[in-house]
């Protein structure tokens, strides 16, 4: 297919109004902040969301383990990393045949802070656990992390045809800013 161009919308958020307010989460599911030693269940939660999406063209990493493994650890090396805008969402069942109790990474939010803005890196939730509203509860955790850090805006970019995670955003208080155009080579995509 070769290079492909996505187009994508640039959305922002004001924080000065935000109220913070610990959302609660669905019986089954953690939150956890950021700490370094989370970082392959970041990998896992992000690989798990994107592998099938559309993104995963626009970002080639991201349908990889390995990629999303080294992503992760470019973002929080980063020194514009924000700790606090950076959460994830494990899932706690019981095996059916041996009853051991299992833990899943199924959600996973980063933030960086750029030029005055909180900026998201990748919000994903894995397929098996969406619509629950886990999604809204990560970004409000990211714009109360970015709040404490004395951040006024914050920002994302998301491809126009992710047509349901855009209407989320705006349903959230997100408004489109402008398009920004992403090349992307859409042949190096693994299958
Ligand atoms: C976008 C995403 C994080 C939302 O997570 P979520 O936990 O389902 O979000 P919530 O339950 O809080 O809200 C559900 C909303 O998400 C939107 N959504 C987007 N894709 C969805 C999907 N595949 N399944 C369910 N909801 C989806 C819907 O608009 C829904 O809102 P609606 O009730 O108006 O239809 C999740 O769908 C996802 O990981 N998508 C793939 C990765 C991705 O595209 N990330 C965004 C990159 S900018």
């Amino acid at each position: 297919m070769g290079m492909t161009y996505f187009k994508r919308y640039r959305m922002e958020f004001d924080l000065r109004d935000w109220h913070a307010d610990t959302p609660s989460v669905p019986s089954g599911y953690e939150l956890l902040s950021y700490n370094p030693g989370l970082i392959r269940d970041h990998a896992l939660a992000k690989f798990n969301s994107f592998r099938q999406e559309l993104d995963a063209n626009v970002f080639p990493c991201l349908s990889r383990r390995d990629g999303c493994l080294h992503l992760m650890r470019e973002i929080s090396s980063r020194a514009d990393f924000v700790p606090e805008a950076t959460w994830l969402i494990r899932y706690r069942h019981s095996d059916p045949r041996s009853g051991a109790v299992q833990t899943l990474a199924v959600g996973t939010i980063q933030g960086l802070s750029t030029e005055g803005w909180g900026a998201i890196q990748n919000i994903g939730i894995d397929p098996a656990h969406r619509g629950k509203g886990l999604g809204s509860i990560l970004m409000s955790m990211a714009a109360t992390g970015f709040r404490s850090t004395g951040l006024e805006r914050m920002h994302l970019e998301v491809t126009t045809e992710n047509t349901g995670a855009v209407r989320l955003y705006e349903r959230l208080g997100f408004k489109r800013a402008h398009v920004v155009y992403k090349a992307a080579d859409v042949a190096s995509v693994k299958a």
